[in-house]
């Protein structure tokens, strides 16, 4: 996972830009013939535009509304490699010939990019239909023509002395010093988190950037299957997303099937004439197989082609050097698109969710809990159910339960994926608000608490009933998959770092318990609040000298005897705060 810094640059609304009369085209557009080798950098990102911490009133969208909204839009887009130094200003003229453009940025990734979006989608037609396929010297071209576009200059003077936007928006993360300068300037721990999540969570034009991708990686595949659709799902679509994370796609095929059936009526029912194999994985195999080879070979900007066909969920992994998103494409994972709608549904559900979440993550990764190889640690998926448990356990409960969430569905919500019942309301608009007042210091605090607390050698996580369960086998962490409740989602993990995630988490309830609950000057420049728990070596550190002579571990085991009585429920006030000692 993890992609390249991408450079936002400016981004300007023209829907009612009318189509201009160009007298003679400025540039000459050329479709991207594949590109070969080269790596993609990486790197996290950052910034955004949605607002963080605090509860949106308007009525929230179905996450299903969103992804065909988003698909719709990414259909009517182009993405357009142009030289770094042109005039915005005819560069739009020369495009709305074709029609006019709802919306455009650009952003910098090893190279200069643009994303514009027309209004309607024949205005893509007119665009291909005047572009040329370029004829190289010393290679052959493969004539693949795509929404993907070069842009050269034909004459000079397009080209621009002064920087391209003086307005300049950076999609880059801020950096850790940044960061922790943003962290420390905050006026309470609640104010840190909601900062940081304002500062990573994935901005619009991010999201444009992987529906669009997602788009051009449909149009590669409809090449074989002319009705498939390609999905994104986990993060970059499940709220919790972090610029810089990966890109998971679905290659949805069974779109094909629900189109077909409703159509024949009458005594006859038609079926295709179609190949058989023995089993469904060999099937999907075969499938990614293919599509991974024609991403090899013609997919424009798509580099380092890997097919992983043996995993438990065969995948196609690959860069997208354009956008620089690590992309992992899939095909029998239905279910993992439901996931992602329930993750959405939780982190929409509350403002505190998607707040505590992205605080864990970082943390988890400051403590190089989690990593973007794949290993013996846990990932961000089962952290995020672990908060999610965490919020369903509070008193009252920050977040509904699984089975409370199917207990609203009504027919129309009714899902069954390959014998599993994924069934829960799609309508979060309908989902009563938690009443629980309760601050995100002191959820981060009790998290910390309830996880360095956990039996986790006798209980499981469970968000489908909300409750710990006895633990069906030995793995050392075992989280139930919401919807095929025999998975152990955190299987991957070995007692050792679950141990590594239980002694940090102590040590991080401890630091939360010795911290001085008042923000110091800004200018003393000390850390404190959310900043000393990102610190890698917090624990030693910061702590002061005196109190360091006992090793953490005793420190931390007699301060948790002395709060083991204090439940969250106990300690809890009628207003929400806990009276900690
Ligand atoms: N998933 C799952 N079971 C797993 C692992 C993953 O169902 N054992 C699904 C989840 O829906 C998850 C998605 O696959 O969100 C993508 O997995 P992954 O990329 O590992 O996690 P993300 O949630 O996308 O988080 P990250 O930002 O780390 O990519
Ligand atoms: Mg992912």
């Amino acid at each position: 996972m993890a992609a390249r810094s991408v450079g936002l640059l400016t981004r300007l609304p023209l829907c009612s830009q009318r189509p201009a009369q160009v007298p003679r085209p400025a540039f000459r557009l050329l479709s991207c013939p594949g590109t070969v080798a080269a790596d993609v950098r990486s790197e996290e990102q950052p910034p955004d535009c949605r607002k963080a911490g605090s509860e949106d009133k308007a009525p929230k969208k179905r996450f299903s509304e969103v992804q065909k909204e988003r698909r719709e839009q990414a259909q009517r887009t182009v993405l357009i490699h142009c030289p770094s130094k042109i005039s915005e200003k005819k560069f739009l003229k020369y495009l709305s010939q074709h029609g006019p453009i709802n919306n455009h940025f650009f952003y910098e990734s090893f190279g200069l990019y643009a994303v514009v979006e027309f209004c309607q989608k024949d205005s893509i037609n007119s665009l291909k239909n005047e572009t040329h396929t370029p004829c190289l010297d010393t290679e052959a071209v493969i004539p693949f023509k795509s929404r993907f576009f070069n842009l050269k200059l034909k004459h000079q003077s397009n080209r621009i002395s002064e920087p391209l936007c003086t307005q300049s928006s950076s999609q880059s993360p801020p950096s850790s010093k940044k960061l922790f300068e943003l962290l420390n300037y905050a006026e309470s721990m609640d104010d840190q988190l909601n900062t940081l999540l304002k500062a990573f969570q994935l901005t619009e034009e991010n999201i444009k950037l992987r529906y669009l991708t997602c788009s051009l990686i449909e149009d590669i595949a409809a090449a074989y299957f002319p009705s498939c659709v390609v999905w994104p799902f986990g993060s970059s679509v499940n709220s919790f997303g972090k610029l810089g994370c990966d890109l998971d796609m679905f290659l949805d095929l069974d779109e094909i099937e629900k189109c077909d059936v409703h159509k024949n009526v009458g005594n006859f029912l038609m079926e295709f004439q179609v190949k058989n194999v023995p089993s469904g994985r060999i099937a999907t195999q075969k499938i990614l197989s293919v599509i991974g080879e024609c991403l090899d070979h013609f997919g424009p900007g798509c580099v380092g082609v890997q097919k992983i066909l043996n995993a438990r969920c065969p995948l196609v992994r690959f860069s997208h050097q354009a956008s620089g998103f690590q992309c992992d494409l899939t095909t029998n994972n239905r279910i993992a698109l439901k996931s992602s709608e329930l993750l959405y549904i939780y982190g929409s559900l509350d403002s505190r969710v998607r707040a505590l979440v992205f605080s864990l993550r970082f943390w988890a990764r400051a403590h190089s809990l989690t990593s973007s190889i794949p290993g013996a640690w846990i990932t961000n998926f089962s952290l995020t159910v672990m908060v999610i448990f965490f919020l369903q356990r509070r008193s009252p409960p920050i977040l509904p339960t699984l089975d409370s969430l199917k207990s609203l569905a009504d027919a129309e919500d009714r899902c069954v994926i390959e014998g599993s019942n994924c069934t829960f309301i799609q309508d979060l608009n309908k989902i009563k608000p938690s009443g629980n007042t309760e601050t995100l210091e002191l959820l981060l605090k009790e998290f910390f608490e309830y996880f360095g607390n956990f039996s986790f050698n006798k209980n499981s996580i469970n968000i489908r009933q909300g409750k710990e369960q006895n633990k069906p086998d030995s793995s050392p962490l075992h989280i139930q998959n919401p919807f095929e409740p025999s998975l152990n989602i955190s299987k991957n993990v070995s007692q050792s770092q679950l141990q590594k995630l239980v002694d940090l988490a102590r040590e991080s309830a401890w630091i939360l318990q010795q911290e001085d609950r008042h923000q110091p000057s800004p200018s003393s420049k000390r850390p404190w609040g959310l900043t000393t728990l990102l610190i890698p070596t917090a624990g030693s550190k910061f702590l002061p000298k005196k109190k360091r002579k006992k090793p953490v571990s005793e420190r931390v085991k007699s301060l948790l005897e002395s709060i083991k009585d204090n439940s969250p429920e106990s300690s809890t006030n009628t207003d929400g705060k806990t009276a900690m000692s």
